[in-house]
């Protein structure tokens, strides 16, 4: 394996943490995912890129994962660094210590804390009160890290942002607080479609529609699917139910029925429609079998593009 020349330069953000997409501009956030597809080139190659030699990342798991834990812990190994991982019951803080006291203690052993949790505001306190970076592995409000991924395989896929019209169908969520906001800097047009009652929080849609002016971006919201779908390049959908929310399940499978994401509603879209989520899926539930083991699906593609897209948010936060 040859060490890489090419991606000595990290990416340059303003930010010190990757808390929210919109501490982000569309500029550093396209040269992160450049930085990612340069780095998943290059991986293919067999270079390697030792950009965070000794570096420690501690993970804190408040919830379970899959892709999230894997793709961290084997990004920092591929960067020459080490990863933690770390449940709250394995600290201090599921015992009572405080947030910020965690924060500042973790801060004198390692060089980034990446966190999964419940209350948004648990990664805000930890960025406040930590001197090292923060990056949020999803909150109740916000999954940016995935996001960033889905962004880098749209990008594969269509080549361009502009001229791609996305559709979450779903549940007002953590993903497509994330989705709306991370289409709207980028330029591509967003519609959220799902039940009343679970919509995303009015304060985004807003934030979005801001966005949206300034990058081109056309953000929409309508309650009826079919209308959310036309003229779709992708539609997205996520789990009904999120973590946290487990005693709603039955109750909400009666509501988010109609917005189930079927055959019959993939025509509905482009021919080329491509078919989003982000794993872990309910077959059955929010897609169908058929839809998300099919030709139009690329969801393995987004679960591995997490390890690229993250990689890039580590070296351009902890990197020299
Ligand atoms: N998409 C995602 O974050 O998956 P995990 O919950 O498995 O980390
Ligand atoms: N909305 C889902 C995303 C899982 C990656 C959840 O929060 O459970």
């Amino acid at each position: 394996m040859t060490i890489s020349s090419t991606c000595q330069n990290k990416p340059i953000v303003q930010a010190e943490d990757f808390l929210r997409l919109s501490d982000f501009t569309k500029k550093e956030l396209f040269d992160l995912i450049e930085y990612g597809c340069m780095l998943k080139d290059e991986q293919e190659k067999g270079i390697a890129h030792r950009l965070l030699e000794g570096k420690t990342l501690a993970m804190i798991f408040e919830k379970p994962s899959t892709r999230t834990r894997v793709s961290f812990e084997t990004g920092m190994f591929h960067l020459g660094g080490h990863a933690l991982f770390l449940t709250k019951n394995d600290l201090q803080l599921g015992n009572g210590e405080t947030i910020s006291d965690t924060a500042n203690t973790l801060s004198q052993y390692v060089d980034g804390i990446m966190v999964r949790t419940f209350e948004h505001e648990n990664v805000t306190t930890l960025a406040e009160n930590a001197s090292i970076p923060i990056i949020n592995g999803l909150s109740n409000d916000d999954h940016p890290c995935q996001v960033l991924a889905d962004l880098m395989t749209i990008y594969e896929k269509k080549r361009s942002f502009s001229n791609v019209k996305l559709a979450f169908v779903g549940d007002g969520n953590n993903m497509a607080q994330s989705l709306i906001i991370g289409c709207a800097i980028m330029g591509i047009d967003c519609t959220i479609t799902g039940p009343r009652g679970y919509e995303i929080a009015t304060e985004t849609f807003n934030k979005a529609q801001q966005l949206g002016q300034k990058s081109g971006a056309i953000i929409s919201h309508t309650y009826d699917p079919v209308e959310a779908v036309q003229g779709a390049d992708v539609i997205y959908t996520d789990v009904w139910t999120s973590m946290g929310w487990e005693d709603e399940a039955k109750n909400r499978v009666r509501h988010f029925k109609p917005y189930q994401v079927n055959e019959d509603l993939m025509k509905e879209a482009k021919e080329d429609c491509l078919f989003f989520h982000c794993l872990p899926a309910k077959r059955g539930e929010e897609v169908t079998a058929d839809v998300i083991d099919g030709d139009q699906s690329v969801v393995f593609n987004q679960a591995a593009n997490r390890l690229h897209a993250q990689k890039a948010i580590l070296v351009a936060l902890m990197g020299e």
